[in-house]
């Protein structure tokens, strides 16, 4: 009787050690699959807290049926004081600390389950100078910029960051580096969950956020492509081409598109901008609308806020 009962023993010690790899094996690909999103999906993303107007998250109109990010911008790794200058990686919070708080990000986020919070790195320029990506060595910028990072996301609790420098003192492997060594880190320990680059169709920026894309492109979750640094006046076949270009330079990449309530270029929603998603709908390519800023859209209302969540909620 105890014979028999090892033996079986041994045999389903045996079977499990046959099955349990295969089991796991299951498991991992359902999740890895599961967590593609499609295309065509309902993430609408807003930049807010740049520009010092008061806006605050409860101004802006949130439909219950879109994914919705804030972007709060931006966190700088520069120094507050008259002349700001490059902290290495030590990075402060600069977007509007009165009407954006850790408080008011989680009422939202309780009043929205579906709003999820990030803060975006760098952005065009501080106190009226250029913001450039300034990392005295890798290793010494990761590390601060993990520690500081670290500390911002947990005091605000928040859920992603994106990275947006426009400005570079740095080639681009090193660039690459940087960001793709603190993306993995800061997701690793979940720090944040997901992440996002914000390039533009320049020659002195662009190279830096390909070959982060080469190396690192796993770690990004979406590519906020700033199409309203296009020239004002783009049409709609136009906007298709740059859309398409931008789509196969961030191979497989989920591409978002853009434009700015600020009066800056690219194809506006006047010109035809939902046009222009209904045929990348169409086409299964459309990941997502995102929108340069909720503090130049206050002045309007939030009108073009609405019209894209609609769209996003309700086109097919
Ligand atoms: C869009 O602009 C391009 C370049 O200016 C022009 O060739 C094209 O005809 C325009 N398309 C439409 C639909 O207006």
């Amino acid at each position: 009787m105890e014979n028999t009962t090892s033996a079986q023993c041994t045999i389903a010690m045996t079977l499990y050690k046959i099955f349990f790899p295969l089991l796991l094996t299951v498991l991992f690909t359902t999740v890895s699959t599961t967590q593609a999103a499609p295309a065509n999906s309902k993430l609408f993303r807003e930049y807010i807290g740049a520009e010092g107007k008061g806006v605050t998250f409860s101004d802006v109109p949130i439909s219950a049926k879109v994914e919705f990010h804030f972007i709060l911008s931006f966190a700088i790794d520069y120094t507050s004081s008259s002349l700001p200058s490059p902290t290495n990686g030590n990075f402060k919070v600069y977007w509007d600390t009165e009407n954006l708080t850790p408080s008011h990000v989680s009422s939202i986020k309780a009043q929205h389950p579906n709003v999820k919070v990030a803060m975006s790195l760098g952005g065009d320029t501080i106190q009226g100078q250029h913001v450039y990506f300034n990392p005295e060595s890798i290793n010494s910028w990761v590390r601060n910029a993990i520690d500081s990072l670290t500390e911002i996301s947990r005091q605000y609790n928040l859920d992603g960051i994106d990275i947006d420098y426009e400005h570079f003192n740095a080639d681009p492997d090193t660039f690459a580096e940087c960001i793709g060594r603190l993306m993995f880190y800061l997701k690793q320990q979940n720090i944040v969950s997901f992440t996002s680059i914000a390039p533009y169709d320049d020659d002195s920026v662009q190279p830096h956020y390909l070959a982060l894309w080469r190396k690192y492109g796993h770690l990004i979750d979406y590519v906020n492509f700033q199409f309203y640094a296009y020239d004002k006046g783009t049409n709609v076949s136009e906007f298709l081409k740059y859309f398409d270009t931008q789509s196969s330079n961030y191979n497989g990449g989920k591409i978002l598109g853009s434009f700015g309530t600020d009066g800056s270029g690219g194809l506006s929603p006047q010109n035809g901008f939902f046009e222009a998603c209904s045929k990348l709908q169409q086409q299964g390519k459309l990941h997502g609308i995102f929108i340069w800023s909720a503090d130049d859209s206050k002045k309007d209302d939030f009108r073009y806020e609405k019209k894209s969540q609609n769209f996003l909620a309700y086109k097919k």
